[in-house]
């Protein structure tokens, strides 16, 4: 039986960090309200001329290099943002074209915060199915773009930045199981309602929430597909080592690993640092917890996105 197996992860966070006391100078908040709902202490935000193509490859070049594989031996890969640098080409191609490589399969998937569980998915079916032995599998966005600076509602949750993983085929495990969900009656309450037409921008092209709708939906989702997750493969609960959620907002991770029963410190939590980088967030925490050394071969990780669509997710992933 083949796996996909995570051999390399990097991840990137633009130079500028951006403090709740920075954005409380221009807008009518405070650390203390942003800390207490969100648990958010700064953000990266990207310069003007650093686009998601442009995280993305530092992540990419990061995860490669974990690998201990050049980028020539890459035959697929996904990026998955909300953000691409232009209507098309994809993000992922001209990520291809940075990283100096050609002929792969290169494309992005659209499923906002969970955009990076969903290509994980997908580029596991590649590589369980014999189409693709080596997978790149991104998650970058410059979140700060389609933000309303003067809306504080949510210019203070999102920030910028990438993650990237490495796939490989293995007969080790690797990738257990995923489950993707989808309910489109509900894209009215996390959306950027806006297109290019004409020449013009139809509609508006920032970021708008429901935020209590959104966080009530995102605690019942994240805990049913982690259980639908863990039962797909056989295994309970308990079997988890580290449960990595889309990093929104600390209050919705905390009630889905007290819901999930998974202890506080087997929570991988970096929305503190990075804020909501919605597809980069998964990654980026990923990188995090392995490079500081928690998370180390032979452990169960769970993998959950949640984000605008509605979309959800979950990877169970053995490293
Ligand atoms: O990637 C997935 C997408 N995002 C999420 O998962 C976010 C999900 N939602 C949340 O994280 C929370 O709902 C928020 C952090 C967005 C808001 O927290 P809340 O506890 O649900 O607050 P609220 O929206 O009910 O607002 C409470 C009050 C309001 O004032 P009034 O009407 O009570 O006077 C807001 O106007 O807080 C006010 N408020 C703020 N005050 C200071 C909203 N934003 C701010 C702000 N600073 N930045």
């Amino acid at each position: 039986m083949t796996f996909a197996r995570i051999v390399g992860t990097g991840s990137y966070l633009p130079r500028r960090i951006v403090t709740n006391d920075d954005l409380a100078r221009r807008i009518d908040t405070s650390d203390e309200w942003i800390v207490t709902r969100t648990g958010i202490r700064q953000r990266h935000i990207a310069e003007p001329d650093q686009t998601s193509s442009d995280l993305a490859l530092e992540a990419s070049r990061g995860a490669l290099a974990a690998a201990g594989i050049g980028a020539g031996e890459i035959d697929l890969i996904v990026v998955a943002t909300s953000t691409p640098d232009f209507v098309f080409p994809s993000t992922a191609c001209l990520l291809q074209a940075k990283l100096g490589v050609k002929g792969c399969a290169a494309f992005d998937v659209q499923a906002v915060c969970s955009g990076f569980v969903y290509g994980l998915a997908v580029a596991d079916s590649f590589v369980r199915t014999g189409q693709a032995r080596t997978a790149l599998v991104v998650g970058a966005e410059v979140f700060s773009r389609i933000l309303d600076w003067n809306d504080r509602g949510t210019c203070v949750l999102f920030g910028d930045g990438a993650g990237a993983v490495v796939l490989r085929a293995d007969e080790r495990p690797g990738i257990l199981a995923s489950v993707l969900h989808a309910d489109g009656s509900h894209a009215g309450i996390l959306t950027a309602p806006g297109n290019v037409c004409g020449g013009k921008v139809i509609g508006s092209p920032y970021v708008r929430m429901d935020g209590p709708a959104v966080f009530k939906f995102a605690v019942r989702v994240l805990d049913e597909v982690a259980r639908e997750t863990v039962a797909k493969c056989g295994l309970a609960l308990g079997d988890i080592d580290w449960l990595i959620p889309h990093q929104a907002n600390i209050r919705i991770l905390e009630a889905t690993a007290k819901r999930l029963g998974v202890p506080r410190e087997r929570l991988v939590a970096t929305v503190d640092r990075h804020a909501n980088t919605s597809a980069a967030s998964v990654p980026l925490a990923l990188d995090v917890a392995l490079r500081d050394g928690r998370i180390r071969a032979g452990h169960r990780v769970m993998l959950q996105g949640v984000g605008g669509g509605f979309t959800w997710g979950a990877t169970l992933v053995e490293m």
